[in-house]
């Protein structure tokens, strides 16, 4: 997979993507949005990435945002063009993906920075990290889905006071407010990163593919999310995963996941 503004490395059964446009503190253009879909996708598909962390490259920025170049001279229907296409390719892609995803924050995570974030299935940030939703100073509202998943995350309260200051909070806020799940010094960041995803690739794939349709579910207005889970349980008696993970229990030995 060859990218002009996304780096992808990969570590066994871990996938790491970076944005890589520091020059714009990975400012997401319709460029680099079309690389994460692509590069998600492929990841997604792949039978060994059980895993993956999204980050920003350098020391400043997770993503400071949509690059507001691009779009300043949009017209209505452009704009509903924007938020539309981009939450299709990124935004509900990510959150939807079967593979579990990490947001490593090492940095400004704003406007489209933090809604990718907030797609992603848990945040965990450096102390340096600095949040928030400032799309209201520039006279347009978060557009790739920040108005409704930071409600989730955080409480209607909070998430109104944050779009409509558009002011930043820090990293330990942001754990206070449950925005994040750890903080940690930027040196520490990957390596917590890594630590999680190696706890969760020890897991059945399958399981955690249907956990995390099941969580979703909550989310959605137009489905029961006690009947996804009634349904998503009884599937995983089904699979290959559920026979090797009990069985492994009661012959008291590690589960061997296909
Ligand atoms: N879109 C496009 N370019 C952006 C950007 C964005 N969202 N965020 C930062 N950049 C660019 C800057 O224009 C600058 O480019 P230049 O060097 O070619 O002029 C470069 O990234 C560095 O940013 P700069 O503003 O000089 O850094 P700073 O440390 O002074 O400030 C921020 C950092 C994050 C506070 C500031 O860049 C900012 O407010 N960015 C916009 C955040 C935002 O409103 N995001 C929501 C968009 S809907």
């Amino acid at each position: 997979m060859n990218f002009e503004n996304i780096l992808i490395e990969l570590k066994d059964n871990l996938a790491v993507i970076i944005i890589n446009r520091p020059a714009k503190l990975n400012a997401l253009n319709k460029k680099t949005i079309e690389e994460l879909h692509n590069a998600f996708k492929v990841l997604d598909s792949s039978a060994s990435v059980k895993a993956i962390i999204i980050t920003g490259s350098g020391e400043k920025a997770f993503v400071a945002g949509a690059d507001i170049s691009e779009f300043a001279d949009f017209n209505v229907k452009e704009g509903s063009e924007l938020a539309r296409k981009g939450q299709e390719l990124l935004f509900d892609f990510v959150q939807n993906l079967s593979t579990p995803v990490i947001a490593a924050v090492n940095g400004f995570a704003l406007g489209g920075g933090l809604e990718l974030a907030m797609s992603a299935h848990f945040r965990v940030a450096s102390s340096n990290a600095k949040m928030g939703l400032p799309e209201v100073s520039l006279g347009v509202i978060p557009g790739y889905g920040g108005t409704q998943r930071l409600p989730q995350l955080v409480g209607k309260g909070k998430a109104m006071e944050m779009i409509m200051t558009a002011g930043m909070i820090s990293a330990e806020e942001a754990k206070d407010w449950g925005l994040v799940n750890y903080v940690v010094e930027l040196e520490e960041l990957m390596p917590l990163c890594e630590k999680l995803a190696s706890k969760i690739m020890r897991n059945s794939s399958v399981a955690i593919a249907a956990a995390i349709k099941a969580v979703n579910a909550n989310y959605s207005t137009n489905i029961n999310g006690f009947d996804v889970e009634i349904a998503k349980f009884g599937e995983s008696f089904g699979t290959n995963d559920f026979k090797e993970g009990t069985t492994a229990f009661l012959e008291k030995r590690k589960p061997n996941f296909e």
